[in-house]
């Protein structure tokens, strides 16, 4: 089980950016434990980070073809604004899972829309680095049940 695992604009620099918001953790030692829990669960990551828009709905887009059997993602600030990756997740015929190190919900007033969040299974936010941990569990747990019904199980 292969798992594509996008950040957006800004969660390059996770580590330094904000602490008191997001955390003193940075962006390559979250997939590093990513990619823990991912084994564990006898899964893979290919885990990239872009501040584009059209980065993120391109690799969205051909996640199916190029094998992918789900999609972790942190849209960072597009997450608020990004109709296109929405329609690309909406496309992607994947279940997908939204991840947010803070609250945005309980942040300013233009943070309480989520577009993206429209076209995922389900969305974890507030829990710092763990977001993308529980994330990806939850992810997992998706994929397996949805297999297990296919399957007759
Ligand atoms: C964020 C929340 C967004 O509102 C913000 O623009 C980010 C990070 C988060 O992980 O908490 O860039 O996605």
């Amino acid at each position: 089980m292969k798992i594509l695992v996008l950040s957006g604009p800004n969660l390059d620099r996770l580590g330094t950016r904000e602490p008191a918001i997001y955390g003193g953790v940075t962006l390559s030692a979250i997939h590093a434990r990513l990619e823990e829990v991912a084994r564990a669960h006898g899964a893979t990551i290919d885990a990239r980070q872009t501040p584009h828009e059209g980065d993120l709905v391109a690799w969205i887009g051909a996640a199916r073809d190029d094998g992918f059997a789900g999609i972790l993602i942190n849209p960072g600030a597009y997450t608020h604004t990004s109709i296109a990756i929405l329609d690309a997740l909406r496309g992607a015929d994947l279940p997908a899972v939204e991840v947010h190190l803070s609250n945005p919900e309980a942040r300013e007033a233009f943070r309480r829309r989520s577009f993206t969040a429209r076209a995922c299974v389900g969305k974890v936010s507030g829990f710092g680095a763990r977001s993308y941990e529980l994330g990806l569990e939850g992810l997992v747990g998706v994929i397996t049940s949805r297999g297990a019904s296919a399957r007759g199980d």
